[in-house]
């Protein structure tokens, strides 16, 4: 019981620490991007190709910068922890015309009733997600049974297992610098936070990049 006290409260305390680096990095955030932008961006198209219309919720939504790709059929509520990034993303909605809603909330605590939308992405968040599985588990509860989970995440490489070796080593001054993680294993942790992995595609050499699909688990029929 203490321990789950305990883990909780560190997670609360990197959640703070984790919002106030994107407010602070907000104003710069696009630039400091620029030059993997276009490799991102050819990603970003491919994955919201995928997701069709109805309601849809991007986690970590940002400075927006999937808010061009977003389906016109979809109805898309956008959340992310730091209001500054939220304020660069409102005003890119703006410039392009998007009708977006933005609010401001932890993916770790969403504030929707359950099955509220068809679908939920995420692209490259759960690296700074203090309580990955927790977040993954409230995704699973507010999309509707049937519906689905679209994330684009870097990952650990587990081979050749160096790489990830390396990646262990050097994860807690990574997260001192820049606040993400660089070995999380986001495809399993889907499945532990009980999603139904549907598939798994390598998006960068080493699988570096991974783009995961999952549904909620049919719980419709027990046992
Ligand atoms: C690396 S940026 C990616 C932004 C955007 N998805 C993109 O592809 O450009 C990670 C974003 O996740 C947000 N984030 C981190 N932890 C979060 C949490 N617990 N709940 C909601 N948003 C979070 C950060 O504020 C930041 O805007």
């Amino acid at each position: 019981m203490s321990e789950l006290v305990g883990a909780r409260a560190t997670a609360a305390r990197q959640t703070t620490s984790t919002q106030a680096r994107y407010n602070r990095i907000a104003p710069y955030y696009d630039l400091t991007e620029a030059l993997l932008e276009p490799i991102f961006s050819r990603w970003r198209r491919k994955l919201w190709a995928m997701v069709g219309g109805g309601r849809v919720l991007e986690v970590g939504v940002g400075t927006g910068k999937n808010l061009r790709y977003h389906p016109p059929e979809a109805e898309v509520t956008g959340v992310d922890l730091s209001d500054r990034m939220l304020q660069q993303a409102r005003r890119k909605a703006a410039k392009l015309g998007r009708p977006v809603e933005l609010r401001a909330m932890d993916v770790q605590e969403l504030e929707f009733p359950d099955g509220s939308f068809d679908a939920a992405v995420a692209t490259f968040v759960f690296c700074s997600v203090p309580d990955p599985l927790r977040g993954l588990r409230e995704l699973a509860r507010v999309v509707r049974p049937g519906g689905q989970i679209v994330l684009l995440e870097h990952v650990r490489v587990d081979r050749p297992a160096i790489i990830g070796q390396l990646m262990d080593m050097l994860d807690p001054l990574l997260v001192r610098m820049t606040g993400a993680h660089i070995n999380r294993r986001t495809a399993e942790n889907v499945r532990r936070a009980g999603l139904e992995v549907e598939r798994v595609e390598n998006r960068a050499p080493l699988g570096l990049v991974k783009l995961i699909v999952a549904r909620p688990a049919d719980t419709s029929h027990p046992g």
